[in-house]
């Protein structure tokens, strides 16, 4: 099975992704975008780089290279071998945040993702809902991507939204509020309720 995991800045994913895998068994293979392989991370660090000036179309580009090179060299073959997957950020977040808040449209950053991944998407797609507010005071960073400020994280909980009504079979929004024991009782029962209904 492979689970990915999306929200905002902020949301709690990371922690989430980790409990998740942990809890799927020692098989499990957790990963996080941008990253995953040699290049991805370097790809991260430009992209993470707040003296690197990016136009919003190279910044999509270079999310998708990186994908590209982790599903490749990393997922693919790991589900080829049976195992699970869990992803912390796929390409729902180049479609949420490249495509919606910067505004370079939905569907493009859909088909370039696509191109990408040479069409593998997640079995489940977990969208941690939390209000942007609430979550900006939870991340405190000051790298290129948590710089961008509320109105933004706004733009990207609108677009994830959309994202998750188009696509009702595969993403399931769980209530990020609570502590991430709370959180992840929700997370495990989404899980859970997918498996069951794969039987
Ligand atoms: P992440 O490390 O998950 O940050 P956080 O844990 O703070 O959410 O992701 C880094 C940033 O990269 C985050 O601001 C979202 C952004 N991002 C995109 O803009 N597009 C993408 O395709 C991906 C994968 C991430």
């Amino acid at each position: 099975m492979f689970v990915s995991l999306e929200g905002v800045d902020g949301s709690g994913k990371s922690t989430q992704a980790e409990l998740l895998a942990n809890a799927l068994g020692p098989e499990t293979l957790l990963v996080r975008e941008p990253g995953g392989t040699e290049a991805a991370e370097r790809i991260r660090a430009l992209l993470a780089d707040p003296s690197v000036e990016l136009d919003p179309m190279a910044e999509l580009l270079l999310f998708c290279a990186a994908r590209a090179d982790l599903v490749r060299q990393v997922v693919g073959p790991a589900l080829k071998d049976g195992r699970d997957v869990v992803s912390d950020r796929f390409a729902d977040s180049t479609s949420a945040y490249q495509g919606g808040a910067r505004g370079l449209g939905v569907e493009l950053a859909e088909r370039l993702s696509d191109a990408a991944t040479g069409g593998l998407e997640p079995d489940l797609t977990v969208l941690l809902w939390i209000d942007p507010e609430s979550a900006a005071s939870r991340s405190g960073g000051e790298d290129r991507f948590e710089s961008q400020g509320l109105e933004f994280q706004v733009s990207v909980a609108n677009a994830y939204e959309q994202i998750a009504v188009r696509n009702a079979e595969r993403i399931v929004k769980v209530n990020a509020e609570g502590t991430p024991e709370d959180v992840h009782a929700r997370v495990m029962e989404s899980v859970g309720k997918r498996v069951t209904s794969n039987e």
